[in-house]
Parts: structure tokens; C-alpha cells; sequence
């Protein structure tokens, strides 16, 4: 029976979904990343990978596993995947967008917020026994009623950001992109702006972009210096797009108010970070997509690709579509 590698332990009914497809699954479940030479020795003996975590999925892996009929990747981000090399291996690679898009603007939602309001380092005053007295000029935060919201990247989960920051919020939404969004321009009235303008207009700027050679440390001292002073940060796409030593001294400096992440840079954050000590910031272990519903509509999704790429039919999902002209 032909075999596929899952690198995470994932919901039953996906697992099941494979092997009743006709295939055995071998499913790693040590709580460690897999370093990549370990990972090309599992994937002798499979056809197939699931790949779920920070899986590098580049040239060496693909020259040494050009016997993968298909790699199905548990996420919507691709960033560790070098897409020219699996074209010329010819190994077809799927992600699971669409489905993780509510979940993960709830988390960039619930960040906006919980900054605003401070409210993870209000959690910490408690648990440190100094919640004493009413104090009316003490841990004011922000309201958002009216504010602008820029979203960086006006994709599926930047969409569904604006949608409910307008709606809980009357929030006016900006935006910058490669294309213009022109559903979210006659929907919610989204103002195309340049980066530059997006900088130096937002109240709360949300980041949704693929972490690429050009978004790589885009939010670096110069761009938080054109940011306003009361200008909220939040990023739930890449922690290697903002610049981690350049975000602290502009919350220091005061240059922007506050920031919130769900993606750090690295992954995990050291638990003696200096950002986690302070007042206007809420940090996340990138949990954006984390909840039963979607983790389970992400895993049948991989499955179903995987099951699609060994029976020899186009991944639904593929990242990478050319690859079958040349197959
Ligand atoms: C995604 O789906 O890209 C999430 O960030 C998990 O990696």
C-alpha cells in the first residue's frame, strides 16, 4: 500500500479520510520539529507528504525527495517553499486558503483590541497582586469607534478584518495592495492609498501579506517612523515582515502607540522579550487559524490534495499549477 508522511498529528476524520482512500499513513508525533536531512529520511518508502509546522520545504529537500508525487501543505502560507524548484522537480505542492480566513482576522481582531485596551498586560497587574485601588487617570487605552484601519494586503483575511472592524466599529478602511480590491471599494468604501499614505494614515495598521523578498522587514525603522504616534501595529501574516529590534525602540520612543503580534520572528519568542513586559503590546504564539472548526477543515483540505495528487488528479488547492504542463 503506497504510504503518506503526515508531520503532525492531525484530526481523525482526516487521517481517516486518507486511509480510507487506500493508503497507510505514518503519522510523526514527537513534539520537536523535524530537522530537514530527518525529514528526507521519513520520506523514503512515502508517495505523499502532509506537511504541517516550519517544514523547509527548498531545493535540497525536493532534489532528495523527487519521488513525492505530491506535498499538501497545512497552511495557507507557502513561504518556506521554494516554488521554481518543486516546478522542476515536478512535485505538484497545495495549501488550504479560503478556510482559515475567518479565524485568522478574529485574531488580528481580538489583537487590535486587546492593545487598545492593554488588555494582556492588565491580566499581568492582577496576577502580580497590584490591582489595589480605582485610579481614573491609570491604564487609559484607546478607543477604535471611527478610527481608520489600514490593512497591508486586502486578500481573503484582510477582507474579512475590514468587514468586521466597519461593522463593529464604523472603522474607515485604507489599504494598499498589488491590485486593487475593488469588491472591498464598493462594499466597505475601502480607500486604495499608497504604502507611504497607508503609513501615515492609519489608526491600526494590519498586516495580511505573503512574507516574500520585498515584504521581508518592510516594517523597519523608517517605515514605523512615518507611522502616527498613536498608531496601533498588528501583524498575524510573517514575523520576519516587521523588523523586531526596530519595532521595540519605536514603541520605546513612543514613535508608534502599540503593536500586536500573533507571529514573531523568531518562533517561539524568547519568554524574556522585552515587548512582552510592555503595556501596549499583546503578543500571540501564532494561533491565528487555532480553533476546532477551521484546524479541522484545513486538515481534511490537505488530505483531500494529497489524496488528489496520488491518484494522479490536479491538487485543488496547488500552489504551483504550471508544474502539471510539464508532467
Ligand atoms: C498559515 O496557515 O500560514 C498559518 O500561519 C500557519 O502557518
Amino acid at each position: 500500500m503506497e504510504k503518506v508522511l503526515v508531520t503532525r498529528r492531525i484530526s481523525d476524520n482526516a487521517l481517516a479520510f486518507i486511509q480510507k482512500s487506500g493508503y497507510e499513513t505514518t503519522i510523526y508525533t514527537e513534539i520537536k520539529n523535524i530537522a530537514q536531512n530527518d525529514l528526507i529520511k521519513m520520506c523514503e518508502g512515502h508517495v505523499g507528504l502532509l506537511s504541517v509546522g516550519p517544514n523547509k520545504i527548498d531545493e535540497h529537500f525536493l532534489s532528495s525527495c523527487k519521488h513525492l508525487k505530491g506535498i499538501a501543505l497545512m497552511s495557507v502560507g507557502y513561504d518556506k517553499v521554494d516554488l521554481d524548484a518543486a516546478n522542476s522537480y515536478g512535485v505538484p505542492i497545495s495549501n488550504t486558503p479560503d478556510v482559515l480566513s475567518e479565524a485568522t482576522a478574529d485574531t488580528a481582531f481580538l489583537l487590535m483590541l486587546a492593545v487598545a485596551r492593554k488588555a494582556f498586560f492588565m491580566h499581568k497587574t492582577i496576577a502580580r497582586g497590584e490591582w489595589q485601588f480605582f485610579n481614573p487617570m491609570q491604564y487609559l487605552g484607546q478607543e477604535l469607534h471611527g478610527k481608520t484601519l489600514g490593512v497591508l494586503g486586502l486578500g481573503r483575511i484582510g477582507l474579512e478584518l475590514a468587514k468586521k472592524a466597519k461593522a463593529a466599529y464604523h472603522m474607515n478602511i485604507v489599504y494598499h495592495n498589488r491590485n486593487r480590491n475593488e469588491q472591498a471599494e464598493r462594499q466597505l468604501g475601502a480607500k486604495y492609498l499608497t504604502f507611504d499614505e497607508l503609513l501615515a494614515q492609519s489608526d491600526v495598521l494590519s498586516v495580511h501579506v505573503n512574507l516574500t523578498n520585498e515584504t521581508k522587514g518592510l516594517f523597519d525603522k523608517n517605515a514605523f517612523g512615518k507611522m502616527k504616534p498613536n498608531a496601533i501595529f498588528i501583524n498575524t501574516a510573517r514575523g520576519a515582515i516587521h523588523h523586531e529590534e526596530d519595532l521595540l525602540a519605536a514603541l520605546q520612543h513612543g514613535t508608534i502607540w502599540g503593536a500586536g503580534l500573533d507571529v514573531t520572528n523568531p518562533e517561539p519568542m524568547d519568554k524574556n522579550n522585552p515587548l512582552l513586559d510592555m503595556e501596549n503590546v499583546c503578543v500571540l504564539p501564532h494561533i491565528g487559524s487555532a480553533t476546532e472548526e477551521t484546524r479541522e477543515k484545513m486538515a481534511m483540505m490537505a488530505a483531500q490534495n494529497i489524496v488528489a495528487a496520488l491518484r494522479g488528479e490536479q491538487m485543488p488547492q496547488v500552489i504551483n499549477p504550471e508544474v502539471y504542463e510539464s508532467l
